[in-house]
């Protein structure tokens, strides 16, 4: 469930501290610039119900891999439903940072939860609603910890996991190929960054 009348769905992935969240304002910027009508979002959150599961996420109460991975799978359902579909019903461009793919890294690559079952779940969570373009920002190992130490963001319990956790998850993300997947070298210069991203995106917004 792909083509959809006038509406596109662009999301941003990649291990922590890679640029999503610096990328999605500079390409937001871009969208509207083209006359664009856009909404963002960024997960887990959105929605009140989506808030909820993303406080539970981000607090440090003890949670298994598979209570984890529903509470983000509860959070995207309703930001599917209640913000997502019909924006791009509406012919609207939605840009996320982060979806299905993170659940794949995080979940069944970094927590080791069954692939397929991760993905039935995923699927199940967004009724089939996939994604028309994936940025992923591919960085080398070490790098989006660096980062984020360095910018002083404060780490949720996935940015706490250990180094080894992170490098798999990092890998994971450099070896993913599929539909409308696009790779980024997110090591280089933001500027270079927002700039690769805006073309793969101005190439899908001109796809009918
Ligand atoms: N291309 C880049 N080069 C250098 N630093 C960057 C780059 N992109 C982002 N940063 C910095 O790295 C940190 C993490 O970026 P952020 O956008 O929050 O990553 P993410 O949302 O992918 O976790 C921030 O301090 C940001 O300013
Ligand atoms: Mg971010």
């Amino acid at each position: 469930m792909s083509a959809r009348a006038g509406g596109r769905f662009i999301v941003l992935e990649g291990p922590e501290g890679a640029g999503k969240s610096t990328v999605a304002p500079r390409l937001a910027e871009r969208i509207r610039a083209a006359g664009l009508p856009l909404v963002t979002v960024r997960e887990p959150g959105g929605t009140p119900v989506a808030e909820a599961a993303r406080r539970a996420l981000l607090e440090d109460h003890p949670a298994s891999g598979m209570a984890e991975l529903f509470l983000f799978l509860a959070a995207r359902a309703d930001l599917v439903a209640a913000v997502i579909r019909p924006a791009l019903a509406a012919g609207q461009v939605v840009l996320a940072d982060r979806y299905e793919l993170s659940t794949e890294a995080y979940q069944a690559v970094g927590r080791g939860l069954e692939p397929a079952f991760v993905q039935a779940a995923n699927a199940a969570a967004t009724g089939g609603l996939r994604a028309d373009l994936t940025l992923i920002l591919d960085l080398p190992d070490g790098v989006g910890r660096q980062r984020q130490l360095a910018g002083g963001k404060a780490g949720d319990r996935l940015d706490r996991e250990a180094e080894e956790f992170h490098r798999r998850v990092a890998a994971f993300y450099r070896g993913v190929r599929g539909p409308g997947i696009v790779h980024l070298d997110g090591s280089r210069p933001v500027n270079e960054v927002a700039e690769a991203a805006w073309d793969a995106v101005e190439g899908v917004l001109k796809q009918h």
